[in-house]
């Protein structure tokens, strides 16, 4: 939301036009007759706490606290998480991914195998997840383990979605160079005559992960930068620590 004359202008090119939070500070700071920098963006955080006698025994329930309020609080899309993952020579890379189920064995997200996150996963089958609620100034961070989902659950999942996301799905060799759009609509118009019963089958490269965890940190914002950070540890008997950190 831009305040004052800065408000979005429809004749304005859109390339022309500052990126999100950039063009906010400059606005704000050109309406306040001050000049602002990205570094002086800030907010103090003051909607709840989080302690250890209210905190869930159990980080997969209280997950799913956090994650009902998130549904509640009308957020967009709230299963959005971070992904991160590594090469086998630990070069980081993250992207978004949506979260589609959790349990007690973890969380699960579905992509290409053969992507860039689905190369490393296989090479090296750790993962980070972060959430960010913003309006609820919550962050959660899990790390662990990545297996395959099995394929009865992909194709479960697969089966389940919109035949456009099927198609999609199908055709993209994801994470690869390609020359230009009209590959991607051409192959999509021959994918849909071939199936035009709607029948699109489970592809070979595309399912499901899950991110079995080995620590889950809750982190709430407080005022003074004074947060709270509770991180659950999983033990060798896979009860689970709760540690408070530092913010
Ligand atoms: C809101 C949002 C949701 C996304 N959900 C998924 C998803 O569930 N699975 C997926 O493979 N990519 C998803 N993407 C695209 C990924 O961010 C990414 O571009 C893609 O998976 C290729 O990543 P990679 O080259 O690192 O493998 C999503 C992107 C956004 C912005």
């Amino acid at each position: 939301m831009l305040v004052g004359h800065c408000q979005t202008t429809p004749h304005v090119p859109a390339g022309a036009r500052l990126g999100g939070i950039e063009a906010l500070a400059r606005c704000q700071a050109e309406d306040k007759g001050y000049a602002m920098s990205v570094a002086d963006l800030r907010m103090e955080y003051a909607r709840a706490g989080l302690t250890e006698e209210h905190i869930d025994p159990d980080p997969i329930r209280q997950f799913g606290i956090w994650f009902t309020e998130a549904q509640e609080a009308g957020l967009p899309e709230p299963n959005a998480m971070t992904v991160a993952s590594a090469s086998r020579e630990g070069v980081p890379s993250a992207r978004i991914v949506l979260l589609k189920g959790f349990d007690e064995r973890g969380f699960v997200f579905y992509t290409n195998y053969d992507s860039q996150k689905g190369r490393e996963l296989t090479d090296n089958p750790r993962a980070a997840l972060t959430f960010y609620w913003a309006a609820l100034e919550r962050q959660v961070r899990v790390s662990g383990t990545v297996n395959m989902v099995s394929r009865e659950e992909s194709q479960r999942y697969f089966d389940s979605r919109p035949l456009g996301s099927r198609l999609g799905a199908s055709l993209s060799r994801q994470s690869e160079v390609i020359p230009d759009r009209s590959v991607l609509e051409a192959e999509f118009a021959r994918l849909q005559a071939a199936h035009v019963d709607g029948d699109v089958p489970l592809p070979s490269f595309w399912g499901g992960y899950r991110v079995a965890p080995s620590s889950i940190e809750f982190w709430q914002g407080r005022l003074s930068r004074l947060h709270d950070r509770l991180r659950y540890a999983r033990q060798p008997d896979n009860t689970w620590r709760i540690e408070r950190l530092s913010p």
